[in-house]
Parts: structure tokens; C-alpha cells; sequence
């Protein structure tokens, strides 16, 4: 059977594979509600531009309504021979009002109501999105607020480097999350323009108002260019694109949490409501919500690859490529969406083990560089401070104790500056102390940038 839509010129019925083969539906009527807001506006329009009659605008969206409460009531027969959602929808709308729903398609093209229904998901979506990174980055700052001055080594190249505070280490996660906050709100921008009115590609004949249109569905701006507007997809490609980023700290988060799990680090414990366990090691309690977050971004990078890759041949204006978008962006926000639930839930939980992260700075000599910092303010040049303190570490390394554990004799003998006062800055509270400006590790300065981390989420 050729459809009723537009099967005017065709002789013979679409073939059945193809029909199931081009069909969009199954994926598509999750735009649905948003489907029917945009023809909502459109009837609106259409009637206050006397394009069509306020009766028969009126009778449209009455129609429209009742058409949404069927699909919520999960009553609606959606139909794959009706091709996708905008069609399943009209289809049904003439069977309820009759031949005035035939008029709903006036100055519009499914190239226009595609793109506007794509925008005002992903406007949501975002919105959604938004508020979950907000969830989580205010259970990183209760984290961080419990721990300003619970110290752990920090780490260059995996080995230990200087001691921070595991407060300092959440801020760090926390402001990866803020840059990823601010690309989604800017994004937003770009995805609220309105496509609407642009038609097939080159506008319509009728005397429509596309303010009207973009007021009612709340659009900051109006596509300026109707081939361009009925093609461009830059704004998903963007989100995921952000999404990406997003995923990427995710992943290297959870590549820490992973590690700090291990009974080699023993750094947090993870509540056992987030892990699971073997069905063989009775032992077992394995990081799963971060090993999957971490696996999950692999999937986020390829859908940005493949909606790249979908846009880069396409020529103007629409092509039945453009369909290939929704799977990846939806399946890109799903992703990221129950990742951010399962984060925001998990990480105000980390509880970590003091003690054993304490023990670890201890024996990584990560007051060396705190010792040759001192011997600087005593009058010697860095480099020369750098020379002394390494070789005060082989003589620990050797002996196999801590640098605070060498004798004042045995630390003078590599330098005649070295005083009793020394021991204070070979603490790990007074290493810490010391690094008291913005941005560094002073349980007094990551206090400070809680506070402000406060008023930036707010
Ligand atoms: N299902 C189509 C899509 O997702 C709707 C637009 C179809 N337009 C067309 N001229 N075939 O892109």
C-alpha cells in the first residue's frame, strides 16, 4: 500500500522491506510530545495569520491534545507503515477531527517539523542534564568540605609527587565539572534557534509569522537561512561533542576510583550498594558503576564520531540521512544521563581511608621538594637546593626511612644551612600549609574555594 501522505505519483506500493527499512517511527516517537508542541504553535499560527481559520486552529489543537493524551494514556496505535512520528500523528489527528487535520501540514514540510522536534528534545534534555551536573557537584563539595585537611599523596606520573588533601583532589573533579556545565549552557544557545518555517528548504508561500512560532515553543532565536535550518545538525553534534568531554572525566574519575579501591591502594572504600560481586571469588567486591561509567564513554566518543561522519558528505539541504542523527544523540543522552544519576548518587559516598592514604605519603618522600623549598629561603639557589635534597633521599632510600626520620647530623652533612627547624616543613601539615595562595592545597585555600564553588553552582 503507497502512503497516504504522499503517495499521489507513485503506481505501485512501497515495497514491504523498504518500508520497514526507511521507517523511523520505533525510534523517532520518543520526540513525540514535542512533535505535537511544535504543531501546536503551528495551528496557532496558522489561524492567527488567517492562513487557515481560528475555528479550524482551534478544532487542530484540540485535536493535537487529545492525540498527546492518548500516547500518555499509552493508548496510541503507533503505526511502522505510517513511516515516522510527525506522520503517526497527523494520521491520527484526521481520524479524530476529520479533514480540517489535513490542514495542519499547511506551510510546513516534515524537513522543518524534524529539526524544530530534534531542538526542543535536546533543549530539555540539556535542561535535565544541567541539573544532574549541579546534583553531582554539590555532593563533590560535601565531600570535599569533610576533608580539607585529610591528606593523601598526589600523584605525576603515578608516582608520588606532593602531598595534597583529598578535598584538593574532589576540587579538582569539580572544576572539570564546571567547564563541562558552562559548554552545555552555551550549547543551549545554539539548539534553542528555531528552525520552523523554513519548510522543505526554501520557505513557504504563505504569509506566515515565525515570531508567532518561536514565542509560543519559547525559542530564543529563529533560524536565519531556511536550507540551512532544515540541514543543520551543528547543535548535536556539539552536545555530543560536550557529552564526550563530559564522559571523559567521568572515565578518568572512575579510573581513580578504581585504583583506590584496589587493597593495593586502599585509599576508599566504595559503599557496597554501588559494587558487586563474583559468582566464583566469594571475596569479591568489584567497582562496577565506575568501570562501566569508564566503558560507557567509549560509546559517547563513537557517537560523536558518527554524527561527524553523518553530516560531512551531505550536500543542501535535507537528506534522508539527517534520520541517522536520532539513534546516537539519544542513545549519547541516555548514556550520559544514567551516568550522572550513578555518579551523583556514588561520590558524596566515597569514604576514604585516612590512615592508609596518610601511610602512603609517607613513604613516597613527598616532602622533597618542601625541603629544598627550605633550603631556598635559607639563601641557596633552587637548583643547588635540588642537587642537596636528592641526595638526601638516595641516603633515606638506602636506609629505608622517611626523610623526617634522618637525623639532624645526617641532614647537615649534605648541608651546613639545614637548622633544627627543619622538621616543620618535612610534616605533611606543614607541607600542606605552605602551599597557601589560590588554587593550592591549603586546607584554608581549598575552604575558600569550596565557599566559592558554592556561589558558582548557585
Ligand atoms: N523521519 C525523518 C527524519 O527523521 C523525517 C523527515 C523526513 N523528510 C523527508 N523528506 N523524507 O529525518
Amino acid at each position: 500500500q503507497t502512503s497516504s501522505m504522499w503517495g499521489g505519483r507513485f503506481s505501485e506500493a512501497t515495497d514491504g522491506f523498504v518500508a520497514e527499512f526507511t521507517a523511523s517511527v520505533n525510534f523517532d516517537k520518543r520526540m513525540a510530545k514535542q512533535d505535537i508542541q511544535g504543531s501546536i504553535a503551528h495551528a496557532t499560527m496558522l489561524g492567527r495569520c488567517g492562513i487557515i481559520t481560528s475555528e479550524e486552529s482551534d478544532l487542530i489543537i484540540s485535536g493535537l491534545k487529545q492525540v498527546q493524551a492518548e500516547i500518555d494514556a499509552g493508548q496510541f496505535q503507533w503505526s511502522v507503515a505510517l513511516e515516522d512520528v510527525h506522520m503517526n500523528v497527523e494520521s491520527r489527528l484526521t481520524a479524530l477531527i476529520g479533514d480540517v487535520g489535513k490542514k495542519l501540514h499547511t506551510g510546513r514540510s516534515r524537513n522543518d517539523q524534524v529539526a524544530t522536534d530534534i531542538r526542543l528534545w535536546l533543549r530539555d534534555e540539556t535542561d535535565n542534564i544541567l541539573a544532574l551536573l549541579k546534583r553531582l557537584q554539590s555532593g563533590l563539595l560535601d565531600l570535599a568540605d569533610k576533608h580539607t585537611t585529610t591528606i593523601m599523596p598526589g600523584f605525576t606520573h603515578l608516582q608520588t609527587a606532593q602531598p595534597v588533601s583529598f578535598a584538593h583532589h574532589v576540587m579538582a573533579w569539580f572544576e572539570m565539572l564546571v567547564r563541562d556545565s558552562e559548554r552545555f549552557a552555551d550549547t543551549r544557545h545554539r539548539i534553542n534557534q528555531m528552525p520552523l518555517g523554513s519548510a522543505a528548504l526554501a520557505g513557504t508561500t504563505y504569509p506566515i509569522d515565525r515570531t508567532i512560532t518561536a514565542e509560543l515553543l519559547g525559542f530564543e532565536g529563529i533560524c536565519q537561512n531556511s536550507l540551512d535550518a532544515v540541514s543543520d545538525r551543528d547543535f548535536a553534534i556539539e552536545f555530543t561533542a560536550n557529552a564526550s568531554l563530559l564522559m571523559m572525566h567521568l572515565s578518568r574519575m572512575s579510573e581513580e576510583i578504581i585504583l583506590w579501591m584496589s587493597a593495593q591502594f586502599g585509599f576508599v572504600v566504595v559503599p557496597d550498594r554501588f559494587c558487586t560481586g563474583s559468582s566464583i571469588m566469594p571475596q569479591k567486591k568489584n567497582p562496577d558503576v565506575p568501570e562501566l561509567v569508564r566503558g560507557k564513554a567509549a560509546r559517547v566518543f563513537g557517537q560523536l564520531t558518527t554524527l561527524l561522519t553523518l553530516m560531512k558528505n551531505q550536500p543542501l539541504a535535507y537528506n534522508k540521512d539527517n534520520q541517522e542523527d536520532k539513534e546516537p544523540l539519544f542513545d549519547c543522552v541516555d548514556t550520559i544521563t544514567g551516568s550522572l544519576l550513578a555518579f551523583a548518587d556514588m561520590l558524596p559516598n566515597l569514604v576514604p581511608n585516612s590512615e592508609n592514604m596518610r601511610a602512603a605519603t609517607m613513604k613516597g618522600y613527598a616532602t622533597a621538594t618542601d625541603l629544598a623549598d627550605y633550603l631556598v629561603k635559607k639563601g641557596l639557589p633552587f637548583r643547588d637546593a635540588h642537587e642537596v635534597v636528592g641526595k638526601a633521599v638516595a641516603l633515606a632510600v638506602q636506609t629505608g626511612v622517611d626523610l623526617s626520620e634522618l637525623s639532624l647530623a645526617q641532614l647537615q652533612s649534605f648541608s651546613p644551612l639545614i637548622a633544627d627547624d627543619v622538621f616543620d616543613c618535612l610534616t605533611l601539615e606543614g607541607s600542606l600549609q605552605a602551599r597557601d595562595h589560590l588554587g593550592g592545597t591549603a586546607p584554608n585555600q581549598v575552604k575558600q574555594a569550596i565557599i566559592r564553588g558554592r556561589q558558582r553552582i548557585s
